[in-house]
């Protein structure tokens, strides 16, 4: 193509920040598409092209680029209602389920996001998918350190009958476990086949004792933005 992917993330980000208005609260996403909205609503309030904007970070990382920029920060303990968020993700599919969390802030993301009255997701168009887990990438489970390899195998279990398999997540070289903001791990789904209804596989991961969260965020995104090499495409729910 004559863009690049990064290219291709600036472009929905900014498109995305056009929704955003001075004085609202705004839910700041996390990963390399994000951050370009971040970086541009930065901008805007440098300009002062907008106003009295209070952000709420998703991860430590967004967080860190949120102040570099000045940007006023808050928590939902201050406000539980936001107006509108802004993130990425790594998997759309055509109903805007999304995957998310492979940068591993999937929980911040969610608590944020479902806060949120209007939830924008920014992608390129490589994240669009037919069904959850049709890139054959990782489908993120937030756990419990504590006997993190129990918990595993029964996530792997569960979903036996699609061909899973259940990695834990590692960071570096020597193999350590990856340590999420929260100080717990993750462990990467991966599937052979289409586990059909989300809702069900949802209800039945966040039963098991020792899972905090998953990367499925179901009827979440109220807007979806794709840059592609044609140009923007947006689609509402
Ligand atoms: C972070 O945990 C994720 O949910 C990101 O929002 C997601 O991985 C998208 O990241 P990129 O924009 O870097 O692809």
């Amino acid at each position: 193509g004559i863009l690049t992917q990064d290219e291709l993330k600036k472009i929905a980000a900014y498109k995305a920040v056009e929704y955003v208005e001075s004085g609202m609260v705004l839910g700041l996403g996390t990963g390399s598409t994000a951050k370009h909205a971040v970086d541009r609503i930065g901008e805007l309030l440098r300009q002062g092209k907008l106003k009295n904007i209070i952000g709420i970070p998703t991860s430590k990382k967004t967080h860190e680029q949120a102040v570099s920029l000045g940007i006023p920060l808050s928590d939902l303990d201050s406000h539980p209602v936001l107006d509108l968020a802004i993130d990425g993700a790594d998997e759309v599919d055509p109903h805007l389920n999304l995957v998310k969390g492979r940068g591993g802030s999937l929980l911040r993301e969610k608590m944020v996001e479902c806060a949120c009255k209007k939830f924008v997701v920014i992608v390129d168009e490589s994240k669009l998918v037919k069904y959850l887990g049709g890139s054959g990438l990782a489908m993120p489970v937030e756990i419990v350190p504590f006997c993190w390899n129990f918990t595993a195998a029964r996530l792997q279990k569960l979903f036996e009958g699609y061909g899973c398999v259940a990695k834990l997540r590692t960071s570096g070289e020597n193999g350590e476990p990856f340590v999420t903001d929260n100080g717990n791990y993750i462990v990467d789904l991966y599937f052979k086949e289409d586990i059909g209804d989300l809702n069900v596989a949802s209800d039945e991961i966040l039963r098991l004792a020792g899972v905090v969260e998953h990367g499925m965020f179901l009827g979440m995104a109220t807007t979806l933005i794709v840059a592609g090499e044609l140009g923007i495409t947006i689609k509402n729910k």
